[in-house]
């Protein structure tokens, strides 16, 4: 299969790569940058475990080639990284219990940074249609739901 090149910013650095024109966004950053916060759920578009912002939309990376990626800026949770410590949303999720097994937790985190980035004091009926993409299994979501409503309600965004 002949490799396909793309130019990719992920989390703020500049990548080239020669990728599977087969291959998913979602499998060029856990399987070619290594970036294994970004999971890998249901593969097909309904658990939101693989949620990316792709020029600053969440996204399920799992249904995007990763060659319609080229020349976007990504930010996965990796990014969400702020001075060397957890995003405010990361904090106040864990603070409130809001996980459990955690692998819906990045998704979530990143489906909640875009709302936080588009309306910084979302209520929360507006924190569960941000997240009504992102399935968890074990926490009911009420408290992901209180952490980011907090985080919005304390925050300087
Ligand atoms: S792994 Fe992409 S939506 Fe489930
Ligand atoms: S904490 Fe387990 S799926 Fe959400």
């Amino acid at each position: 299969m002949q490799r396909h090149h793309i130019s990719l910013t992920v989390n703020g650095d500049s990548h080239e790569l020669n990728i599977d024109p087969r291959q998913t966004l979602l499998q060029v950053l856990r399987e070619d940058l290594e970036l294994h916060g970004t999971h890998l759920g249901c593969d097909s578009g309904d658990c939101g475990a693989c949620t990316v912002l792709l020029d600053n939309e969440p996204v399920p990376s799992c249904l995007v080639l990763a060659a319609d990626a080229d020349g976007r800026a990504v930010v996965t949770v990796e990014g969400l990284v702020q001075n060397g410590e957890p995003h405010a949303v990361q904090k106040a999720i864990v603070a409130h219990g809001g996980v459990q097994c955690g692998y819906c937790t990045p998704g979530i985190v990143v489906s909640s940074v875009a709302l936080l980035q588009e309306n910084p004091h979302p209520n929360e009926q507006q924190v569960r249609e941000a997240i009504a993409g992102n399935l968890c299994r074990c926490t009911g979501y009420q408290k992901i739901i209180a952490a980011v409503v907090e985080v919005g309600a304390e925050s300087g965004f």
